[in-house]
């Protein structure tokens, strides 16, 4: 099977340029001006942008929490980050507290295997750092191809570990050629605010954003690089949220350590004035909560600055039914919201269209420092001879409007409704084959593949 891709503008992090691609099985096999080859399939990209297939890091397909399980299957959401020109995810394994790691691979591969339409991989979350656990890791770097370990500073009572189990697990995870990665916000505190505000009878959705200050993020992730620092471990915050987390680890840039940062695109985009509509304002209910304007200008300037290297989602959706499951108690409320369909097309829109970022470093951020950073690289995240065919083909200049009622998500409302874009996904490519087309998916389930990682490789 062979595919030419004509008079693309190819985009990668580094290169802006006009070109053929010519696409042999699942790999990119040439790169130039006028190919010849024959190919059994010719797609024109005359106008349109070209680049490497999205890779987000950071998603929750089928996953059991706060009573509940995450709405998008490994089907649904692989299907839905297709559409968005998102080729593969980075889904989460849940340990239980008193069983091995082995057990929740087991049943998150029973959820994942033969459903996934995108390809994905895990990473392991580690929720009881044990004698037993530590056994575990070698063989989850070495075997699974699963390097990267993350970690809750909260949901006391449910995922959080404590300092003496991450510093154990630092140790472990750097020995074994590892990386540790971590939800940095401040468990206690948090739960000292809820319970506090719950006691007030405050229960609205506005009070989970109230019971987790910038404080309680700040200094979670000034503790944790403090932790990295020492134990000389790999480490990675998702979701950093706010201008205090942010100068913690500009701080440790000071003494030369290097600590990656994700933010999500909601927090680029959305603000916490959104907690002002009563109950509605569950719809962003996630963890940590949407911050201020001062924060997301922080955030885009972290991204230029090369200190913010990657731009996920959190996808984590839960229908309006499941979300109403906190009507009274905002403490209640399943945490997370629907993005993965969305993260490509608004990143383009609001960060490159309106001039926050470059072509290159969207492509940087949503595609390229993803498969660095989880060792993908080059074989996913980047358009160059010998990586997979995971391809977008975009059009920089249609016009849309985001839309439950046209979304692929399997969630009832959506986050962004009504936003006007600018920039669509037109074609999709997963591994050599159209995926995406004419806004329809073509492969089936089970295409999707789960994608063996390498060690950590350090710096990028
Ligand atoms: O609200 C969120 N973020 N839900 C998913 C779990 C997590 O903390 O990432
Ligand atoms: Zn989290
Ligand atoms: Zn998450």
């Amino acid at each position: 099977m062979s595919l030419l891709i004509k008079n693309g503008r190819v985009i990668t992090a580094s290169e802006d340029y006009i070109a053929d691609i010519f696409i042999e099985g699942e790999k990119i096999k040439a790169i130039g001006k006028d190919l010849q080859m024959k190919a059994g399939e010719t797609v024109d990209a005359s106008g349109m942008l070209v680049f490497p297939g999205g890779i987000d890091p950071h998603v929750h397909l089928d996953m059991p929490f706060m009573g509940t399980y995450s709405s998008d299957s490994y089907e649904t959401g692989t299907r839905a980050a297709l559409f968005g020109g998102t080729t593969m995810v980075i889904d989460f394994i849940l340990q239980k507290q008193g069983a091995s790691l082995q057990a929740a691979l087991d049943e998150w591969n029973s959820r994942a295997t033969g459903n996934a339409v995108g390809d994905y991989s895990f990473h392991m979350a580690v929720t009881d750092f044990n004698e037993h656990t530590k056994k575990e890791i070698k063989h989850f770097i070495e075997e699974e191809g699963i390097s990267s370990f993350k970690t809750f500073m909260a949901y006391k009572g449910a995922l959080m570990i404590d300092d003496r189990q991450m510093i154990g697990l630092m140790e472990e995870v750097k020995q074994q050629g590892g990386m540790v990665t971590v939800h940095a916000t401040n468990g206690d505190m948090i739960d000292y605010l809820v319970a506090k505000h719950r006691n007030e009878g405050k229960v609205s959705p506005l009070y989970h954003y109230l019971s987790q200050p910038e404080v309680t993020e700040a200094e979670a992730s000034e503790r944790f690089v403090d932790m990295a620092d020492y134990t000389n471990c790999p480490g990675y915050i998702v979701h950093l949220t706010c201008e205090g987390a942010l100068n913690a680890v500009r701080n440790a840039t000071k003494r030369n350590q290097h600590v990656f940062v994700e933010t999500c695109i909601q927090y680029l985009l959305l603000d916490a004035s959104l907690y002002q509509k009563d109950f509605d304002g569950a719809k962003w209910v996630m963890s940590p909560p949407l911050r201020e304007k001062k924060d997301q200008d922080t955030l885009w300037a972290g991204i230029n600055q090369g200190l913010v290297k990657v731009v996920a989602t959190d996808h984590c959706p839960f229908k309006w039914e499941q979300k109403k499951m906190g009507e009274k108690d905002f403490s209640k409320i399943p945490n997370g919201h629907p993005a993965i369909e969305h993260r490509m097309e608004l990143l383009y829109s609001e960060g490159v269209n309106s001039g926050k970022i470059t072509l290159n470093k969207y492509v940087e951020v949503a595609c390229t420092n993803p498969a660095k950073i989880f060792g993908m690289f080059p074989r996913k995240g980047t358009i160059g001879i010998g990586s997979d065919a995971d391809i977008v083909i975009f059009d920089p200049n249609e016009k849309h409007t985001i839309t439950a009622s046209s979304h692929h998500m399997n969630v009832d409302y959506s986050a962004y409704e009504g936003w006007e874009i600018i920039g669509k996904v037109k074609t999709v490519l997963l591994r050599g084959k159209i995926a995406i087309n004419d806004n329809k998916c073509i492969l089936d389930k089970g295409y999707g593949q789960f994608i063996k990682r390498s060690k950590v490789k350090g710096m990028i």
